[in-house]
């Protein structure tokens, strides 16, 4: 039985970690249906962009399952971090289509990471944040020391993994860890609403910025000149051709990604 609910709505392919007696804790095969389900959405035409979210009104995801890893040795210890990043934390972060976090409820270890790994990031008011690994004598190993200090700061991501804390959606949003903060019942609603208005635009060249954005990452790799590379590789697609004639002549773009 799949851990996933997987809906096409319009031209965004909403995916539902679907385990709520568990609060949504990602075992291994939710990870490997996860990797399969954004691969799906990737090479699938119909989809523009995609949503991640966790079933209930209590958890987006609430990390790791600890039951499977508790007798782990230090060998088996780093496949499951190893295995993890390769298969879906990167995986997510390097999707071309633009995936946003629906955060439902709880994030906390592994489910941060997970939200930390998508583009962008709605909290529901309810929600509560953290990588609380250090609690269980070990740290975040899905990526979460990177991300947390990429996104919310160095000083945060020392004081968050530290404390093993929690913070609010509002906390959150203050330190730059999510872009949204709203109503659990509006939530679906305001990330369908950022995929719409994104959907106008070129996939091709938003492709372009999501590979330039995250280049400025990569060790060893200079993000200014991958910028160029792309921003010159833009201009030999139908996409670039459309939107600027389309410019010119005062009429509506119509982008087919090509
Ligand atoms: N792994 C495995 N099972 C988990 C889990 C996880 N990360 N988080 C929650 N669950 C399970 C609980 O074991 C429980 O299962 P059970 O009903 O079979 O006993 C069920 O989900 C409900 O959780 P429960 O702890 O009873 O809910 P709560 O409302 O009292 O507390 C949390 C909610 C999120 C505070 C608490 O579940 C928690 O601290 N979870 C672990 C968070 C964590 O450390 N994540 C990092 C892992 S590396």
């Amino acid at each position: 039985m799949s851990n996933l609910i997987i809906e096409l709505q319009g031209k965004t392919q909403i995916i539902t970690i679907n385990r709520p007696d568990k609060l949504n804790a990602l075992n291994k095969e939710t990870i490997a249906e996860l990797s399969n389900a954004i691969k799906e959405a990737e090479q699938n035409d119909e989809v523009i962009s995609i949503i991640l979210t966790g079933a209930g009104e209590k958890a987006f995801v609430a990390g790791a399952d600890i039951s499977e890893f508790h007798e782990f040795n230090r060998e088996q210890a780093k496949d499951l971090a190893k295995g993890g990043q390769d298969t879906l934390f990167d995986l997510v972060e390097n999707t071309e289509k633009i995936v946003i976090a629906a955060i439902n409820g709880f994030a906390l270890g592994g489910g941060l990471e997970l939200a930390m790994s998508c583009h962008i990031r709605v909290a529901s008011s309810n929600a509560r944040m953290g990588l609380p690994e250090v609690s269980l004598g070990v740290i975040p190993g899905y990526g979460g020391t990177q991300r947390l200090a990429q996104l919310a700061g160095k000083g945060k991501a020392f004081e968050m993994i530290s404390t093993a804390s929690m913070i609010t959606a509002d906390e959150a949003k203050e330190c730059g860890l999510v872009n949204h903060v709203v109503e659990q019942s509006d939530l679906i609603e305001r990330c369908l609403s950022i995929a719409t208005q994104l959907q106008k635009n070129s996939p091709r060249a938003i492709a372009a910025a999501i590979r330039a954005i995250n280049a400025g990452y990569k060790e060893g790799v200079n993000g200014f000149e991958s910028e160029i590379d792309e921003f010159a590789d833009c201009f030999t697609t139908q996409d670039f051709k459309e939107g600027t004639d389309a410019f010119l002549s005062k009429r509506k773009a119509n982008f087919t990604g090509k």
